[in-house]
């Protein structure tokens, strides 16, 4: 047999593009750590490689990670831990719909440069209805403008004296009063509100907010000097907060397709809760459930797309072309794809159905080259380097498992022989659905004719730090991929991956092996 000269030789036909590469393996459905990529020319260091990203022409996030919408994930804590990381938390629907709307307004008011309409109260009210509300509404903070009866600024109320011992006191006689309180004039803040309150707050010792109004002393914003001091450290560190155009938190909230009775969609209900979410200004809403290429899920997307023309929808899940080309048609920005990866999934066992994950992201990627939308890897990560592959092929990721043990992670520790452990169950196990998640799966928790049938099991993770703890190593290891790759940004990834197939030894080879292992790896 005629050898190969070395000048015939072409390294491309050894390491693929993805188009080559996974036409070239269609009998085999591949996952991360069935590949590995090639390394190419680069002119790029990892920590100038850029990790945004963005879910819609709206929606721009500075790390290209969510956590997942499961009730042992994401609660209001986790969101604001991962918007301040630069990534995007769902607030998961396993609880009232109320509970819901409030969780997102608790990330939206954590930190803000200039919070514009901030909350106000009327000066008729006494201190006992102002701590009423702070309980109803579950605000964190205890600071108000209050405004008169002509909504004009009118002084502030300081949380000194928002305390039980005062609850028979008027507003009006608790509060410092207009000639008392700092106020700034709109025209001389808008242009920079960070830098000009920043001056203020240096220039005014033992003053700690700020209030802008305009000509007519309508109250058009306010400044906190706590905001300010953790908006600086904040230019400091590493992984940069997604803030939506008010310099708020991003977050996001997932929604279930409401259900009347005899089966049809309830319409008013979805409208009435998503509407609530957009006046808390919910920078997206997932509609998430086990099978989205389903004319149920379809139906959700395609109405709230109507209500909502502006809100980013994602939707999912599915693990096809034609799912991604459907939920775009719908109304979708993007679509979350996996079926079965997921560390407490059983999916693939109880159902038989599922796509091994990198040949799901792949076809995925497909429609959603064709469509102009987002995908989102979700499920099965357990390593920064699954994430350099998952983005080669889709926009961002999301994280279950590996944020489950995070401090921020809602749910009680577990003590078990000296170790600190927390609940992590798939959204599909008997107990989630029982408490709410069975329409996720295509099942009624109320049918007592059958059993419900999980897809997921019950679980725990070893407590394992903070959110910003996990992610940073998580995006140091995203832009070692990207540096070794020569991609300055997320989508370049895409166009320089080229792909080889891993054998059981190169695997073996590619973790540590043949030492006794001191350190723990990031
Ligand atoms: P990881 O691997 O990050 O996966 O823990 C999280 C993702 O798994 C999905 N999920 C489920 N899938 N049965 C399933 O088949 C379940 O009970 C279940 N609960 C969650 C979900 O997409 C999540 O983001």
């Amino acid at each position: 047999m005629a050898s190969l000269s070395s000048n015939d030789f072409n390294e491309d036909n050894y390491y693929l593009g993805s188009d080559d590469f996974f036409t070239a393996q269609r009998d085999n459905a591949l996952t991360y750590d069935d590949v590995s990529l090639a390394t190419n020319y680069t002119e790029i260091l990892p920590r100038n490689a850029s990790l945004a990203t963005s879910l819609s022409d709206r929606l721009k996030l500075n790390l290209p990670i969510l956590s997942s919408d499961m009730d042992t994930v994401t609660e209001y804590q986790m969101a604001i831990h991962m918007a301040l990381s630069g990534g995007m938390g769902i607030i998961h629907y396993n609880m009232p719909y109320r509970e819901q709307v409030s969780q997102v307004t608790r990330v939206k008011y954590h930190i803000n440069g200039l919070l514009p309409n901030p909350i106000t109260i009327p000066d008729h009210l006494m201190i006992g209805d102002v701590l009423s509300l702070i309980e109803e509404k579950g605000y964190k903070f205890r600071t108000f403008p209050v405004v008169d009866e002509t909504k004009r600024l009118a002084g502030l109320l300081s949380s000194r004296v928002v305390k039980e011992r005062y609850s028979g006191l008027a507003v009006k006689d608790a509060m410092d009063s207009i000639e008392q309180v700092h106020t700034m004039n709109q025209k001389d803040v808008l242009h920079d509100p960070i830098t000009v309150a920043d001056a203020f707050f240096s220039k005014h010792i033992g003053i700690n907010k700020l209030l802008v109004v305009d000509d007519d002393r309508f109250l058009k914003g306010i400044v906190s000097l706590s905001d300010i001091e953790r908006i600086n450290a904040e230019s400091q560190s590493v992984l940069k907060p997604a803030r939506d155009s008010d310099f708020r938190l991003v977050v996001g909230a997932a929604i279930s397709a409401i259900r009347k009775p005899d089966g049809t969609l309830d319409h008013d209900a979805i409208a009435k809760h998503v509407g609530n979410l957009v006046t808390e200004k919910v920078d997206a809403v997932a509609v998430s459930t086990a099978h989205g290429h389903s004319a149920g899920v379809g139906e959700t997307v395609k109405f709230v797309r109507s209500q909502f023309p502006d809100l980013t929808i994602i939707a999912g899940n599915v693990t096809s072309a034609s799912g991604v080309e459907y939920l775009a048609d719908c109304g979708a920005n993007a679509i979350k794809i996996g079926q079965g990866p997921g560390s407490i999934c059983t999916t693939r066992i109880v159902a038989g159905v599922g796509i091994p994950q990198l040949t799901a992201l792949y076809v995925a990627s497909q429609g959603a080259k064709k469509k102009g939308v987002r995908i989102i890897a979700d499920g099965g990560i357990t390593k920064s380097g699954d994430m350099v592959k998952a983005l080669t092929l889709s926009d961002a990721v999301i994280l279950g498992g590996m944020l489950a043990g995070c401090r921020e992670a809602p749910g009680e520790l577990i003590e078990i022989n000296g170790k600190l452990y927390k609940s992590y169950r798939g959204m599909g196990s008997l107990s989630a659905m029982e408490k709410g998640s069975a329409s996720r799966y295509g099942q009624d928790k109320k049918d007592t004719t059958r059993k419900l049938t999980a897809e997921g099991i019950e679980g725990m993770k070893e407590v394992q730090g903070t959110v910003a703890e996990t992610l940073a190593p998580m995006a140091g290891g995203i832009q070692a991929g990207m540096g070794y790759l020569g991609a300055a940004t997320v989508p370049e990834l895409k166009r320089k991956a080229r792909f080889v197939r891993i054998s059981g030894a190169g695997m073996v080879e590619s973790a540590p092996h043949d030492v006794i292992e001191v350190s723990k790896r990031g």
